[in-house]
Formats: structure tokens, C-alpha cells, sequence
């Protein structure tokens, strides 16, 4: 092999190396005329010279570009933002939510809570506002939230999908359809994953159904910690339900107990002496 078969050796590596960063979700990677800089750099290197030929340069750029595959523009602590996610997920048509919704329902709350809640799917106040659980049934999580010695802004809140499901006829929302979670779950994954939180709870059957992989209903699920993600998760009555069916609020309470006594055992802050 001449100096030039090293180097256009070189270049081919450095393209597969790129093409490979891409398919692992990498974005914004620098296409041909753009490579990272230093390939640039060594790409460009006069044939003649001989460090270029020597193993240490060659191999530096390839070092350089082996980043993590998945995470593109960390905060540092190697996590992708909140940001970057909704960057990606843009102005989403991926399901056939898209055309009737007005605003996507992406999440909101703190980047580094350690309790998130899921709900099903925006209603139509949601739709109107872009925030999850600002209705009646949000109202309600609301005083749940601060009944467990917590704010609205110390957690997150978000939906297992983004976009309103509207309803049949007049009512207000249907459920969301399998084909529809399965567009949004990548997005809610990496949400969680930017987040890191220690606890999940899952606020009705919907929910729960749907990030448990289950058929059981919210009546069998809730009060037993289960699994998301390799988070703890607690599923629990919807406040919607808990509206219509006051009756259920004691359970429902029971379950957050549950919730709280893991916050204060794994040490997370929390109010000690909740609101009621
Ligand atoms: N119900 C949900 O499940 N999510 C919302 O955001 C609002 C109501």
C-alpha cells in the first residue's frame, strides 16, 4: 500500500465511521464537505509528509469521532436535553394524530425530577394550551401532587402520547391506539432517559397498559411497584376516573403513600409533613 491507498484508506474509514454514527441516531454529523475536524485535518495532510502515514495519526481522528453513538449534544453529564428530543420530534406527523391536533403535549415540569407522572393523552384543554394536565383532571393531579409534599414544578408531567386523541362523535378524547403509543414511545423513552428520574407513576389503566405491555387492567396493576425502563413504577387511578369515582381516592392516596414512603427511603427531597 502507497501513502495515497493509506489515505484514501483513511477517508473511506472515517466515511464509514460517520455513515455509522448516523444509523446509531447521530445527528448533525458533517457530511462530505464538512468532516470533524480533525479527519479534516488529516484527510487533507500532505501525502509526503510522513507523519501521516505513521499509526498515531491515523488512528487519531477515528478515536476522536468514537463518541457514545446515541447522544448527540450532552449536558455534560452525558444525557441528551429536554431540548434536543423536542428538536428532533419537531412539528411530528409520525401518527395520524397529527392532522387534528393544535399543539404537540411534549411535557413539562423540572430536566432533573426525580418523580415524573404519565398520563394518557392530551384532552381538548391540553390540545388548546400545549401543556399536559391543565384541565380539571390537571387541577386534580395538582392537589395530589402537593398533598405529597411536592410542587407542579419539582416534577415532570407528561402523557404517553403528545398529541390529543379526539374523540368519537362528541365525545371529548378516545383512547389512544397501539400504532399511535408506538410512534410516541421513542420520544417519552429518551424524555425519561434525559430526566433520569428515580420513580414513575402511572396514572391510569391507559397508561399503565401501555408502558407495562399488559393487558391487566388498572384495577389489578395499581398498589404494586412494577418496572419501566429499569424505573420503579407505580400505577395508580387516573384523576379523570378519580373525579368520576371519588369512592376511589382512598386507594388512589394509598398508592402515592406508597410513592412517598420510596421518596424518603431513597432520600429524595420532599416537604415531610404533606398537605392534605
Ligand atoms: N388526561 C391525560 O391523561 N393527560 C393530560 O394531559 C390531560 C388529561
Amino acid at each position: 500500500m502507497d501513502e495515497m491507498d493509506e489515505v484514501r484508506a483513511l477517508v473511506r474509514g472515517v466515511r464509514e465511521h460517520l455513515a455509522w454514527l448516523e444509523r446509531g441516531g447521530v445527528t448533525g454529523v458533517p457530511r462530505r464537505k464538512g468532516l470533524v475536524p480533525a479527519a479534516r485535518a488529516v484527510v487533507s495532510a500532505p501525502v509526503v509528509s510522513a507523519p501521516v502515514v505513521s499509526a498515531p495519526v491515523v488512528s487519531a481522528p477515528v478515536v476522536e469521532a468514537a463518541a457514545p453513538p446515541r447522544i448527540v449534544r450532552a449536558d455534560g453529564h452525558g444525557r441528551e436535553g429536554l431540548r434536543v428530543i423536542r428538536e428532533d420530534l419537531g412539528e411530528c406527523f409520525r401518527c395520524n394524530l397529527a392532522p387534528t391536533r393544535k399543539n404537540i403535549v411534549f411535557g413539562v415540569g423540572s430536566p432533573d425530577a426525580s418523580l415524573v407522572f404519565i398520563g394518557e393523552g392530551p384532552g381538548m384543554d391540553e390540545d388548546r394550551t400545549g401543556e399536559p394536565f391543565v384541565g380539571k383532571a390537571g387541577q386534580l393531579l395538582d392537589k395530589m401532587i402537593v398533598a405529597m409534599g411536592l410542587l407542579r414544578e419539582e416534577v415532570y408531567i407528561c402523557n404517553i402520547v403528545k398529541c390529543h386523541p379526539p374523540g368519537p362523535g362528541t365525545s371529548p378524547n378516545r383512547a389512544p391506539e397501539p400504532d399511535e403509543i408506538e410512534a410516541c414511545e421513542p420520544f417519552l423513552q429518551r424524555q425519561l432517559a434525559a430526566i433520569r428520574p428515580r420513580l414513575l407513576v402511572a396514572l391510569g389503566g391507559v397508561a399503565a397498559k401501555a408502558l407495562l405491555h399488559t393487558t391487566a387492567g388498572i384495577m389489578a396493576l395499581r398498589g404494586q411497584w412494577k418496572s419501566y425502563q429499569g424505573v420503579p413504577l407505580m400505577p395508580t387511578f387516573h384523576p379523570a376516573y378519580l373525579l368520576r369515582s371519588p369512592d376511589k381516592k382512598r386507594d388512589a392516596w394509598s398508592d402515592l403513600q406508597m410513592v412517598m414512603a420510596e421518596m424518603d427511603r431513597l432520600g429524595l427531597p420532599r416537604r415531610s409533613t404533606p398537605a392534605r
